[in-house]
């Protein structure tokens, strides 16, 4: 059995935390897709942690944490976060499982992304610069490295190989920089990988499932991010969404369960692209304070905005989601009056549909005013005792969707959350 948790927006909803929460619940937590670009916060005995290619099981003891096949894994990166794990006294070789599958992220993809953002001038995606898009550019071009390729003997040989390719390319972005201390630490932190537990993901994961053992799948970014369903061409270059898990993981989708997705109470975007409720005022500014919507991975500041009902309807929708948890609850307890988003004019006219194209028409939001709660509900442990006009906009959203809010987090800490009776 396998239940997912992903995130509904465009990413930062808060998974990191709704991970470490739910981990003790299972057997395996699972990476499906993404890379470095991911920044997932967890807060280990008050102190702050952000893990970036390690699931976010890994603080559990008796959780076992697999990088699946549809991961692209920079060595560089997992080395670095292997160590300041180790020092929180993870053990990861007992802990730590990787696909043989997994794409390997080289130094060259994270000279391409910086090439090809340069190349797009004002229309950059502004990616996170970890080499996602080249890493999965050479997957689908079936010319990547994978984990597994690690152990072959003839492993420099084909990384010259393709590192010749990548030197044409870069050539002609006419992009210059000298990348030789970046594959010093690439070889550096190869080394390490070989040594970490390289298994076959799928059977690894099927074998535990057929043995009555509990997944959850670990999603990436989010569903706005998705690289067929989100604002393309600002978004990802993996499949966020559930069905990602199947191919991120090797099961089948009959073993997918529960599908809990994670929306912020408000909405924030980091990186260019569309983003219909975003707030340009002092009402934005001050969700960026409270909420210090800064990015976990690059430290650029989010782009806030009010929760967008529509697009979490479409996100509800492809993912299949059964249960809805809201995050960051207690950054509205200050603010008199909430809005939401129930539709759109596009071009124009109401529609409730995401366009197949936001950055073609012109988009505006209508609303839904609440007003605000003004209570502060981070010390609260109880659904009964939360505000009622906070029960109100819960509910106002659960009809909305027609998928229940289950879970309400009220805080950065791992206790920080409300089960809805
Ligand atoms: P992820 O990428 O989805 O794991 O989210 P990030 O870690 O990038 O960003 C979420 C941020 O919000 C982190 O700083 C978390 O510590 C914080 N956070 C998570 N849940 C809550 C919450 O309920 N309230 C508050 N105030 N902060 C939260
Ligand atoms: P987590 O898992 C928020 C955004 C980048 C950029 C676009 C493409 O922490 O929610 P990429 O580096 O993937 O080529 O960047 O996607 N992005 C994220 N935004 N949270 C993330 O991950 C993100 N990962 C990528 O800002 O707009
Ligand atoms: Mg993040």
């Amino acid at each position: 059995m396998v239940d997912v948790i992903l995130g509904l927006q465009w990413g930062d909803e808060g998974k990191g935390k709704i991970v470490d929460y739910f981990a003790p619940r299972y057997d395996i937590i699972a990476r499906f897709q993404g890379g470095p670009n991911a920044g997932h916060t967890l807060y280990v005995n008050g102190s702050k942690v952000v893990l970036h290619q390690i699931p976010s099981g890994v603080f559990h003891e008796h959780t076992t944490n697999l990088i699946g096949n549809g991961v692209v894994l920079d060595p560089v990166t997992l080395r670095r976060e292997c160590e300041i794990v180790k020092n929180m006294g993870v053990d990861v070789k007992k802990n730590l499982f990787i696909s043989q599958r997994t794409n390997l992220i080289l130094p060259t993809h994270r000279a391409l992304d910086k090439a090809s953002e340069l190349s797009k001038g004002e229309g950059k995606i502004g990616s996170t610069l970890k080499g996602i898009g080249p890493a999965y550019m050479d997957k689908t071009g079936r010319n990547g490295l994978r984990v597994g390729d690690l152990l072959d003997k003839n492993f420099t040989t084909q990384y010259i190989k393709l590192r010749l390719k990548h030197q044409k390319m870069l050539d002609s972005y006419g992009f210059q920089e000298d990348i030789s201390a970046w594959e010093e630490e690439f070889f550096e932190a190869v080394e390490l990988l070989r040594e970490l537990n390289i298994v076959n993901g799928e059977y690894f994961i099927n074998d535990a499932i057929s043995k009555g053992k509990k997944v959850l799948a670990e999603g990436a970014q989010g569903s706005m991010l998705d690289i067929d369903f989100g604002t393309f061409p600002f978004v990802t270059s993996s499949n966020t969404i559930s069905a990602g898990v199947c191919n991120g993981l090797g099961v089948a989708p009959q073993k997918i369960k529960e599908v809990l997705g994670v929306t912020k109470a408000y909405c924030t975007r980091v990186g260019g692209g569309p983003f219909p409720t975003e707030l340009h005022d002092a009402t934005g500014e001050e969700l960026r304070k409270i909420g210090n919507e800064f990015g976990a991975t690059t430290g650029r500041p989010r782009r806030c905005g009010w929760i967008d009902l529509v697009a979490l309807k479409f996100a509800c929708m492809i993912n299949g989601v059964t249960q809805i948890i809201m995050t960051k609850s207690d950054v509205l307890d200050t603010f008199e009056e909430l809005q939401v988003c129930t539709s759109y004019n596009v071009n124009g006219e109401k529609s409730e549909v995401v366009p197949f194209q936001m950055t073609r028409v012109k988009i505006e939001p209508n609303w839904e005013s609440f007003p605000g709660w003004n209570t502060p509900v981070s010390e609260i442990k109880d659904f009964s005792v939360l505000p009622q006009k906070m029960k109100e906009y819960v509910s106002f959203i659960n009809g909305y969707l027609g998928v229940d809010v289950q879970y309400i987090s009220n805080g950065p800490g791992r206790d920080q959350i409300i089960s809805v009776q």
